[in-house]
Formats: structure tokens, sequence, C-alpha cells
């Protein structure tokens, strides 16, 4: 049988060019509204994110689960040195790639196709981030501490809300697909965060997510 992380990495490799379409401004009115409405935590976690890093002058930041590069692709541009993002669905890499040279950024920007943390070399980061992925990992501890390994300076993770008016129908829609969900009470991303030795933390409310923004 399947593990949680197959169905993951399955579901995002077969999801990929969906899922990056959220980021692209050109698209239709009915499109566009239902992006907004029903995903538009997304992009409003990537401006966050950006702003929350900044400055990113002579910064290394590592984007764990970083689907199809979006957030690197923003730190590079906004003067990060280098941006690694790691993904285990090979299609989130592929476009990672391509539209990394397409905007120019190839230079300052490398994808891992793997797993975190095995997958990824040994390094130290200025910053690292992990957005939409808790949503999908069963055990988080230890992935918080290890993306804590790789971390001196800030860590920005997000934690889908348990309690939100979205999650009935969304709980559907994976369920009908076999792709493992997982959601969060605020105790319990709290409690998840002193276990993994995260104390100093600006807590955001955002949507439907909490979005933790962690000094390490
Ligand atoms: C919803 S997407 C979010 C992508 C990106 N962070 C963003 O917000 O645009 C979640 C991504 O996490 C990846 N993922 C989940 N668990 C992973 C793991 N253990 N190692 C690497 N990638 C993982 C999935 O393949 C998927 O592409």
């Amino acid at each position: 049988m399947a593990t949680v992380g197959e169905k993951v990495r399955d579901h995002f490799h077969d999801d990929a060019s969906r899922f990056d379409a959220i980021y692209e401004e050109e698209k239709g009115l009915v499109t566009k509204f239902i992006d907004n409405w029903w995903r538009g935590v997304v992009r409003k976690r990537l401006e966050l994110n950006v702003e929350k890093f900044k400055p990113f002058a002579g910064k290394r930041f590592l984007d764990v689960g970083c689907g199809s590069g979006r957030f690197c692709f923003e730190y590079a541009k906004n003067g990060a040195k280098e941006a690694v993002g790691i993904d285990f669905a090979p299609a989130m890499i592929e476009i990672s790639n391509k539209l990394a040279k397409e905007m120019g950024v190839d230079d300052r920007c490398k994808f891992y196709c793997g797993a975190f943390p095995d997958d990824l070399p040994k390094d130290t980061f200025d910053g690292a981030s992990a957005n939409g992925f808790f949503d999908y990992i069963e055990n988080p501890v230890p992935i918080i501490k290890a993306m804590k390994d790789f971390t001196k300076g800030k860590m920005i993770m997000s934690f889908p809300k348990a309690v939100e008016w979205r999650v009935p129908l969304r709980r559907v829609r994976f369920w009908m697909k076999g792709t493992p969900l997982f959601l969060y009470r605020e105790q319990q991303v709290k409690d998840i965060l002193k276990e993994a030795g995260i104390e100093k933390y600006e807590w955001i409310n955002l949507d439907r997510d909490y979005l933790v923004v962690a000094e390490v």
C-alpha cells in the first residue's frame, strides 16, 4: 500500500500545472474569481513571506515543498544571493526549472527533486520557508526540527486551520482523490512548535492558515 508521502507526491505530480496556474495573472474571469475566493491564501502567503524576509541582499534561502518554485523566484528577484527549493513531485521541479529560465533567475535558483530532509545536502541558510506544506505532513515535529538544523535566521511556516468555512469541501475533495490532508487547531500548532524547540515566533492569523514567523 502507498505511504502518505507517495500519495502526496503522486497527487502533486499530476496536479502541478493546475496548481501553478493559481499564480498566473492571465486567466479567465471565472477562474480568477474561483482562485481568489478559494485559494487566495496561496498568493497572500507569498507576499507575506517576502515582506517578512526582507532585506534579501546577500542572503541564501531555502524553500521546503517549493512546488513550482514561485517563492524561490520572488526571493531571487528581491536580491537573494541564492534560493534553493526542494520538492518530491518531479513535475513541480520541471516547472520550477523552466520558469526560472524564463524569468532569468536560473543563475540564483537551484531545485532539488526529492524528499525533505533526506534528499537535501547539508547546508545553512539565512532563511527557510514551508508554505502549504504541513497540510501534507503526518508528523511535523521532526520536519520542523530538520528545518531548524538547516537555518540560522528566520523560519516561516504555514499551517492550515482545522476550523474554517472551506474545510468540509476541502476534506471531501482530498478524500475523493485519496490524498492525505492534515489540518491543525491553534493549540495543536503551538504544542508542535514547542516540541520542535521553537520558542520565539510571531503568530499571524491569515485567512485559511496560521502563519508562523520564527527566529532560530
Ligand atoms: C501545496 S504545494 C505548495 C507549493 C509551494 N510551497 C507554494 O505554496 O506555492 C505542497 C508541495 O509540497 C511537496 N511536498 C510535500 N511533502 C514533501 C516532502 N516530504 N518533501 C518534499 N516535498 C514535499 C508536494 O510535492 C507539493 O508540491
